[in-house]
């Protein structure tokens, strides 16, 4: 029986989880255009049932993005993540950890991602290195620098990046590939650039022969062209390829 994902005004059997009507019927439109089968009888719980079908969606969707020639995925939300490596797992991907790195997710991003880009904390960094499994190679790393100054934003400040960088290289589970930034939203391609001028210009400041920093991840959906004209290597483009999360 293929069943319509359930309606508003059709008595709930599962778990109320629905904040307001506008968010059901939104997401039901969303289950519906699925268009997936529901077995009779089917008495998952709802809130389940959605879980499962936005996961099927996610692998959906990445697996045409590697069919276009992607393969390179980042995830900043780690057990979103790992489901989505258990359902890809028969394609060669390369898992990019762009989330905000905190101590108690440090091994799991040790033994699952081939990069991590947030990294911005000496402490997190000494896990990650201790905690690499033993025959995988370094974990490529870029050191996240807050370029705008913004209070809220992860990030050392720029004038902090020597000292990071130093404490990194002791580490044999690391490599520091790079620099990352996220600046704050701005108007404009003048404006957006100036941001990552200062990263380009702190990185040059920064490499040296032994660790030439090659990588700039920077830019996203609404600043990518101002990123790559100041040279990113990196781009971590989310909205523009899979849409606004839902
Ligand atoms: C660190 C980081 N990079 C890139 C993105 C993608 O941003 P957008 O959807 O604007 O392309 C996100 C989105 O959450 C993010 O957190």
């Amino acid at each position: 029986m293929k069943r319509i994902w359930q309606h508003p005004q059709e008595p709930k059997t599962g778990r109320r989880y629905w904040r307001s009507v506008g968010e059901l019927e939104r997401r039901s439109e969303f289950m519906n255009k699925l268009g997936v089968e529901f077995p009779a009888g089917d008495t998952m719980d709802e809130h389940e049932r959605e879980k499962q079908l936005v996961r099927e969606k996610y692998a959906q969707e990445i697996r045409a993005a590697q069919a276009a020639g992607q393969l390179a995925f980042g995830e900043n939300y780690l057990q979103e993540a790992l489901a989505k490596m258990a359902d890809l797992a028969d394609l060669p991907l390369e898992w990019h950890f762009i989330g905000e790195i905190q101590a108690n997710k440090t091994r799991q991003i040790a033994a699952h991602f081939r990069w991590v880009h947030g990294l911005a904390d000496a402490h997190h960094a000494e896990r990650l290195s201790r905690q690499r499994p033993p025959g995988l190679p370094p974990l490529k790393a870029c050191l996240q620098i807050n370029v705008s100054g913004e209070a809220t934003k992860n990030g050392v400040p720029p004038e902090a990046a020597t000292a990071l960088l130093a404490a990194c290289r002791q580490l044999p589970g690391l490599e520091v590939v790079g620099l990352m930034a996220m600046p704050a939203p701005a108007v404009g391609e003048a404006a957006q650039r100036q941001p990552f001028l200062a990263l380009r210009q702190l990185r040059d400041r920064l490499a040296s022969p032994d660790c030439p920093l090659r990588e700039l991840s920077m830019g996203m959906s609404d600043d990518l062209e101002a990123a790559i004209a100041e040279g990113a290597t990196l781009v971590r483009i989310g909205t523009a390829i899979f849409g606004a999360r839902s």
